[in-house]
């Protein structure tokens, strides 16, 4: 056995058989599980014309309908729940910008299995029970926080419950305390990185070796930025609130290769957003997940929004998800042409220049839609930077095909966030 793999759970290294089998009781259990306890799901089958008992394969999940966000909002704030209240130990929402936000319930058991894929996560992530972790990612009702928290003490980590904010703070914790590990949205972190080099510290004399991040779309771009500034280890975590919080699926160090999805607790899908059809097996969709194993809230066929596709098995016997290319409904339609903000900070960090602080402005004068990049510049480059710009401009148009008018801005010009990253301005 590598060293890697000591430590592992069965099932991450369980034959497919075994794996699918699990999957397979598990699926049975929470539709019917579902059906009998929640009337929302009752309601939705019923109207569809399907049963649990329809389910004998995995394959036949494609019968059920879908939940979508909506479905959740329509039902707020308890209405998914499939357990007494007395039962549910924990909720958490998501922030809602637009109207109501989402509600989600926990017993004591799901917090157990969120526990442990968190545990599992930071596992993989090279972390250990001897570590140090500081937690950067925001406490309350936001599942970052404590999802990580719970985690990081269930492989008996000391944890650092920093949360998010106050920057100046987070770096002298780094500092006095030592942590060996770091969960912080990767916008954030770039937050910190700036805050560690305004106090003149060097990266490489903190004692971090790893930092796990999530909640947004990042790209291996920005990836190799932070692995080189921070010099650590910079790894993936996806989830969503909806299907549990952080560890759905995570990276595993060894192979640093996309999020290894914890299959035995979450079955994904990857459907056309259009036709809601199945994709064939490695293509690009939307990714929709069923929880297994989930008591408070079963989630049946949760359409994420989430762009990506299904990578076979490396590291560990479950599939793993291809980097977040963004959301459906982040998709910015621009003269025509589908961008994503992850391209565009793919372009820019290709620049050596640059900094990964960027913001995308879109307005319309006219009929014509107007892009314009404001990014900043590095300290050893000058604001205004008409070569910079033009450079940024070519690529922009090579490689995403949409013309663009760029602002090179001086270092620390641009608002900062202190969890998930605000990239964009639709002003059409
Ligand atoms: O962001 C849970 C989380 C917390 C994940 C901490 C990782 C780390 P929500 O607030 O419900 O939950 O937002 C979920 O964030 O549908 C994706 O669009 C996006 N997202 C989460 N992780 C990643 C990632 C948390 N690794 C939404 N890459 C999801 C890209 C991510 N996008």
């Amino acid at each position: 056995m590598t060293d890697s793999k000591i430590g592992l759970e069965p099932i991450e290294n369980a034959s497919i058989d075994e794996l699918r089998s699990l999957q397979l009781q598990r699926l049975k259990n929470t539709l019917a599980h579902a059906y009998q306890n929640s009337a929302a799901y009752r309601q939705k089958f019923d109207q569809h014309g399907v049963h649990p008992n329809d389910l004998l394969c995995l394959e036949d999940l494609a019968k059920f309908p879908f939940t979508v966000k909506s479905d959740l909002r329509d039902n707020y704030p308890f209405g998914f729940f499939a357990r007494e209240m007395q039962d549910i130990v924990r909720v958490h929402a998501s922030s809602g910008t637009t109207g109501q936000p989402t509600v989600v319930g926990y017993t004591q058991n799901d917090i157990d299995t969120w526990a442990n894929v968190v545990a599992r996560s930071i596992y993989a992530a090279g972390g250990r029970k001897k570590d140090k972790v500081h937690i950067s990612y925001g406490y309350g009702l936001f599942t970052g926080g404590l999802g990580a928290h719970y985690g990081a003490e269930r492989l008996g980590c000391t944890v650092i419950p920093m949360s998010g904010g106050q920057t100046a703070k987070q770096v002298q914790l780094i500092r006095d305390f030592d942590p060996d590990l770091i969960m912080v949205t990767p916008s954030y972190m770039l937050n910190i990185a700036d805050e560690i080099e305004r106090q003149n510290i060097d990266p490489a004399t903190l004692s971090l070796r790893c930092g796990i991040f999530g909640a947004e779309p990042w790209t291996n771009a920005l990836r190799s930025e932070i692995e080189q500034r921070m010099h650590i280890d910079a790894l993936d975590i996806y989830g969503l609130s909806e299907v549990m919080g952080p560890g759905v699926a995570q990276e595993c160090i060894e192979s640093k290769d996309g999020p290894v999805i914890w299959e035995d607790h979450f079955y994904p899908e990857i459907i056309n957003p259009v036709t809601g059809e199945l994709v064939e097996e490695g293509e690009q969709g939307e990714l929709v997940f069923t929880s297994l194993s989930k008591e408070a809230m079963p989630i049946i066929r949760y359409r994420t929004r989430d762009l990506t596709r299904l990578l076979p098995p490396t590291s560990r016997s479950m599939r793993r998800m291809d980097k977040i290319t963004g959301r459906s409904d982040d998709m910015l339609i621009i003269r025509g042409v589908n961008v994503f903000p992850t391209q565009i900070e793919e372009q820019l960090l290709s620049i050596e220049k640059l900094s990964p602080h960027y913001h995308i402005t879109i307005d319309k004068q006219g009929n014509m839609d107007n892009l314009t990049i404001q990014v900043e510049a590095k300290q050893n480059a000058a604001a205004g930077d008409a070569g910079l710009s033009r450079e940024l401009q070519q690529k922009i148009k090579t490689f995403i095909g949409v013309s663009s008018q760029i602002e090179i801005l001086a270092p620390q010009h641009l608002q900062r966030s202190q969890g998930k990253a605000v990239r964009v301005t639709d002003n059409r």
